[in-house]
């Protein structure tokens, strides 16, 4: 509909324009359409298309509100603008222009009235946009207003098809990382384009380039003149762009979007070219096909050869919230690989991407979820592309976009470009403050984005190197009968004083960082005799047994033959263990982790090093770990969620001694000294990322750790990240070999 009103105003601005020249008076919307008449076949030659005057929007939007039958007229005035172009050059590109635009559908309202009323509503809406005057040539405002509808469509869409909008910013930097560097460019391809951003990104990118190029070329030769020559300098056209898009809606507004970019491209050129470029006849248009582009064979819309580019955002959808048809269509796509279960949905692409570049020197770049360059999915998606020939040329680490579309208010992002054809520079790119971007010129780009070897880390079931192992705590599955919160808990023993004996203190991870005091009861020991005198506890224990009874997995139910037990009883033997959160804030400089020997029992969501010492402690709480968790671990949301067999067991220690394993004690001593100058405060207050300067003494302490471990590891890196995360990549390299 808006470009219904889009394509009316032009028509009228150019005819005026026309007019005008003779009739300062003329105005086309005033005109009978029995008069208009005699202008159609030069509007059709110069402009494509030809619009009556009782139907172009203005008019049609003046008379909707008192016209019963609106519908049939919009249907009516959408079939005459097409119709105008039969016959004509411009047919193929009008045609199928307002395909989408169902003015009879449900969505609109059950009956005629209902759907009409909307329909005025539409038209009103768009009417009261302030698009600006297209004969200045201001469309920006109509740019903005477009981009306000894509929004409103992204936001409304769902986000089961993963339909959000990629912010202008990520795009153009897409678009720029893309093309650095290119002197040739052919087609231009997005396989879940969405509403078309990148590609119009890419579109104004490229029209900018050239515009750079012309403004030389006019520089150095004067007298250039474009209009002698014949032929336009713009070369650059939208017959290049390609895409796939499931979502119907998505296409048309990317098909759209793309006519919109170009005049906004007309317009930057013209500045250059100090000559008017006609917009219309619509000569070009970008080539957007609906379709599952997991199940559709990609070469059916651009053949290989004639591509240079593949880029794109993706859907994000987790690994565990695939629909069952997606995960038919990664099916599909893997081929049967068992793994991709692991594989988040945008994984598909990736390798569809791989499929339809091969024996091609085509270059690929996708805005993903992070997840896929990170934990249990790196292996499954990267070894069987790298194993192809597929190499990484450059890649933005982990980012945040802030998505206002979508009510995902935070979006960890990565920026992957690969192709099967190396480039020769390698760039890494990552932002270290808000807004403060670097770039590092590297040798290799691996499957976790760092500068190492293409090594893989996958479950280990114990650790690589000889140290305690890291255990998962209990799982309960009591609901709620064998916990207790502390009220709770005095209510017990104000009845059942025996109870003490068995009641533990329990934490699970959240409540470990918060320092909030749960408790358990704990009847490893107890025997029947002692439980039948504690009348409270024993009904406590007869509801875990009624609960796992009715439960669904077989495995829980047969845990209802010891109910006075945890489901899983996994108890540290000594009196002294590190306790490890499993989910904690990625913007926590380190894991909030502690010593715990007051009788507590971890439970499920809580890991546990038991026969641990300040040298362990030392070093788990090292920047050196922490560096290592940031790299491999998964996330939950933008959390770490730490997991023992993949970051722990796969962590290389040093090869410290023993005077450095004893510097790495002494500080690590001091790091909890310093936590208990500061009374009161829980874990959570002591590493809260935004307010770290009001423990001073703790930072200190820490930066001291982390010099002493990296000194127990004999390198010299002063605390830069990357080159702790690639000389852990080759520590693991070489212990794995
Ligand atoms: C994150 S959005 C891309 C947004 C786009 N870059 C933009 O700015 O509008 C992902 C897009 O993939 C589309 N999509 C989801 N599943 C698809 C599939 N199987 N095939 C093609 N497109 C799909 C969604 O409808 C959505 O438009």
């Amino acid at each position: 509909m808006l470009f219904y009103r889009f394509i009316s105003e032009r028509f009228v601005q150019h005819v005026n324009r026309l007019e005008r020249e003779t009739d300062p008076d003329f105005d086309y919307v005033q005109l009978p359409d029995d008069l208009a008449e005699y202008g159609r076949d030069s509007s059709v030659a110069e402009l494509g298309f030809f619009i009556r005057p009782s139907e172009l929007f203005e008019n049609v939007r003046k008379n909707a509100a008192s016209d019963p039958d609106l519908n049939e007229r919009l249907e009516q005035v959408f079939r005459n603008i097409e119709g105008s172009a039969v016959g004509s050059q411009s047919e193929g590109d009008i045609k199928g222009l307002f395909d989408d635009l169902d003015v009879n559908s449900a969505k609109l309202g059950n009956t005629v009235a209902a759907r009409n009323a909307k329909l005025v509503r539409i038209l009103n809406e768009i009417g009261n946009l302030p698009l600006g005057d297209f004969s200045s040539h201001s469309i920006d405002m109509f740019g903005d207003a477009y981009e306000f509808l894509m929004t409103m469509y992204a936001s409304s869409a769902g986000k089961s098809g993963g339909e959000f909008f990629t912010p202008q910013d990520v795009s153009e930097l897409l678009a720029r990382l893309t093309l650095v560097g290119k002197t040739k460019v052919n087609g231009v391809y997005d396989p879940a384009c969405g509403s078309g951003n990148f590609l119009t990104e890419t579109y104004i990118e490229l029209r900018r380039l050239e515009n750079v190029v012309i403004g030389e070329l006019l520089r150095n030769q004067t007298m250039l003149d474009f209009e002698e020559v014949g032929d336009s300098p713009v070369k650059v056209s939208l017959h290049q762009f390609y895409g796939i898009e499931i979502n119907d809606f998505a296409v048309s507004v990317a098909r759209t979007a793309l006519w919109i970019a170009e005049l906004q491209a007309n317009i930057e050129s013209e500045t250059i070219i100090l000559r008017e470029i006609d917009d219309l006849p619509l000569r070009d248009s970008a080539s957007i096909h609906e379709g599952n582009a997991l199940t559709m064979d990609w070469q059916s819309v651009l053949p290989a050869q004639r591509c240079s580019f593949v880029m794109g955002n993706p859907p994000f959808i987790g690994y565990s919230n695939k629909s069952a048809q997606q995960r038919a269509d990664m099916e599909l796509v893997f081929d049967g690989m068992k793994q991709h279960g692991l594989l988040d949905y945008v994984a598909g692409w990736y390798r569809k991407a791989a499929d339809y570049m091969e024996g091609t020197s085509i270059e690929a770049a996708f805005v993903s979820t992070n997840s896929i360059c990170q934990g249990q999915q790196v292996a499954p998606l990267w070894r069987p592309l790298f194993e192809r020939g597929i190499t990484i040329n450059f890649a933005h680490r982990s980012f945040v976009w802030g998505n206002e579309a979508s009510d995902q208010a935070h979006v960890h992002v990565v920026i992957v470009g690969f192709s099967y054809v190396a480039r020769k520079k390698k760039v890494l790119f990552d932002v270290q403050e808000i807004d403060e971007g670097v770039s590092q010129s590297v040798g290799n780009i691996n499957g976790y984005l760092v500068d190492a070897a293409n090594v893989f880390i996958e479950r280990r079931s114990k650790p690589l190197c000889d140290v305690p192992p890291m255990v998962r705590g209990s799982q309960p599955t009591d609901d709620g009968n064998l916990l207790m919160m502390e009220a709770e808990k005095e209510a017990l023993l104000a009845v059942e004083s025996r109870a003490e004996k068995w009641i533990r203190r329990f934490s699970m991870g959240e409540e470990f960082i918060k320092g909030r005091k749960r408790y358990c009861l704990w009847l490893v020991d107890c025997t029947p005799q002692e439980l039948r005198v504690m009348p409270h506890v024993l009904e406590r224990v007869r509801r875990v047994r009624e609960f796992r009874e009715n439960s669904v997995e077989a495995a829980t139910r047969k845990k209802a033959e010891t109910p006075w037990l945890f489901d899983e009883v996994r108890a540290p033997k000594g009196d002294r263990f590190i306790g490890v959160p499993p989910v904690s804030s990625e913007r926590r400089k380190y894991i909030p982790v502690d010593f715990v020997d007051n009788g507590m029992i971890p439970g499920n969501k809580l890991y546990f090093i038991a026969d641990a010492g300040l040298y362990e402690f030392g070093i788990f709480t090292s920047q050196f770990h922490n560096a290592w968790t940031r790299v491999v671990t998964g996330r939950l949301k933008s959390d770490y969620n730490y997991s023992n067999t993949i970051v722990y067991n796969n962590f290389v220690w040093p090869k410290a001694n023993d005077a450095q394993r004893a510097l790495v004690q002494q500080k690590a001593q001091a790091v909890l000294d310093a936590r208990d100058q500061y009374e009161g405060a829980t874990l959570a207050d002591l590493y809260d990322p935004d307010n770290a300067w009001l423990y001073p003494a703790l930072t200190r302490a820490h930066r001291e750790l982390d010099a002493a471990v990296e000194a127990a590891y004999s390198v010299d890196f002063d605390g830069d990240e990357q080159k702790i995360a690639a000389h852990l990549f080759d520590l693991y390299a070489q212990a794995t070999a």
